[in-house]
């Protein structure tokens, strides 16, 4: 671990990008106050600049460095970190105009979040500098959550991988911006992705509201674009097992909730490969994690396309569902890729 830490801080002082192992997904790292560090990662994963990242700071105190928390919503901006910091839980804040524009893509406002890794939490200490990570993947790609993915990914294209095995969430942090609402109301959350840290768990602190693209808007998280988390073999999220008519000669993956002998999908078809979410437990939290990891494996298997059984839209459930919709490219109302 200090060996590890030595060798990244090492590059990441000398304006080096290196990829890291957060509990959500493997980020690719660059000292956010760097903006030549931080063009490389947009170069490495071939990033649109107008996709800003995430900047992760070391302790909650960093914060005024990166972010202006505006006065009307302090008070919850300190429940919610107090509560959910370190942790998957990214809040859409005012930029700090010394934060580079190239970090956020010329908004006027940050994405920020303390990352609960250990060995992220030591190297973000020891650099005293707040980094900008992304996902350590290819634009539009599936999200990275072990070293062999980041391999897979982005081998080859930056100079070290710290590998610290497989990541404890499995799927990206959940991003809200906080607006204030008059009288004594609690504050509107509006959801800008979906992911570790649930509504319900959110709702004691404010109202959650999703955020719905309209038609011909621009996209309000420009990385939430409908066909994100991508496998390159198509995907189909099949609602109803009815609606299944594969093509004679082709090859059929599934990917199964359980992938247990009850399951309808189980039976639908004679599948090239089964590859189960939750095998173990049944649980969303097992699924999450392998989520990702799942979806690598069918892509990996020459397949012609993957059947997606859903899940139940409950608690964790309702980030994998967005998973398995932008994967399948299939988002109501969102904005065509670019
Ligand atoms: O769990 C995570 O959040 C991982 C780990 C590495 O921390 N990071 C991650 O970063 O998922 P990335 O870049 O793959 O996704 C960040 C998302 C993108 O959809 C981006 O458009 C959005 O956050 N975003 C960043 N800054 C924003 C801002 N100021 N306003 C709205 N959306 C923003
Ligand atoms: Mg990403």
């Amino acid at each position: 671990m200090k060996e590890a830490v030595r060798e990244a801080c090492a590059l990441l002082r000398a304006g080096e990008i290196v990829a890291l192992p957060t509990e959500t997904v493997y980020g690719l790292a660059a000292d956010a106050f760097n903006p030549a560090a931080v063009a490389k990662v947009f170069a490495a994963k071939e990033r649109p600049a107008f996709d800003p990242l995430i900047v992760h700071i070391a302790s909650r105190g960093d914060l005024k460095h990166v972010a202006i928390v505006p006065e009307g919503i302090a008070a919850t901006v300190s429940q919610l970190t107090a509560a959910f910091w370190p942790g998957p839980l990214t809040l859409i804040l005012p930029k700090h105009p010394d934060l580079p524009d190239l970090v956020t893509s010329g908004l006027p406002t940050v994405a920020v979040r303390q990352s609960a890794h250990p060995v992220f939490r030591a190297i973000n200490k020891e650099l005293d500098r707040p980094l900008a990570a992304p996902s350590a993947n290819r634009f539009g790609r599936i999200s990275p959550t072990s070293a062999t993915a980041v391999m897979k990914e982005l081998g080859g294209r930056i100079p070290l991988i710290i590998d610290a095995g497989a990541c404890g969430e499995g799927l990206e942090s959940t991003i809200i911006a906080i607006e204030p609402r008059p009288d004594k109301q609690k504050p509107l959350f509006r959801l800008h992705r979906a992911g570790p840290i649930t509504k319900e768990q959110l709702q004691p602190f404010g109202k959650v509201e999703k955020v719905r693209d309209k038609p011909g808007d621009p996209p309000h998280a420009p990385g939430q674009l409908p066909s994100h988390y991508a496998p390159r073999t198509p995907l189909v999220l099949l609602e109803n097992p009815a609606d299944f008519h594969p093509e004679p000669g082709k090859k059929y993956g599934l990917l199964s909730y359980r992938g247990d002998e009850d399951s309808p999908y189980l039976h639908l078809h004679d599948w090239e490969q089964v590859e189960a979410l939750s095998p173990g437990s049944g649980k969303l939290a097992e699924a999450a994690i392998r989520l990702f990891f799942v979806m690598r494996l069918l892509d990996e298997a020459a397949l012609d396309a993957i059947i997606a059984e859903p899940v139940s839209e409950t608690g964790l459930g309702v980030a994998i569902m967005d998973r398995l919709r932008r994967a399948s490219g299939s988002v109501a109302g969102a904005s065509e890729p670019v």
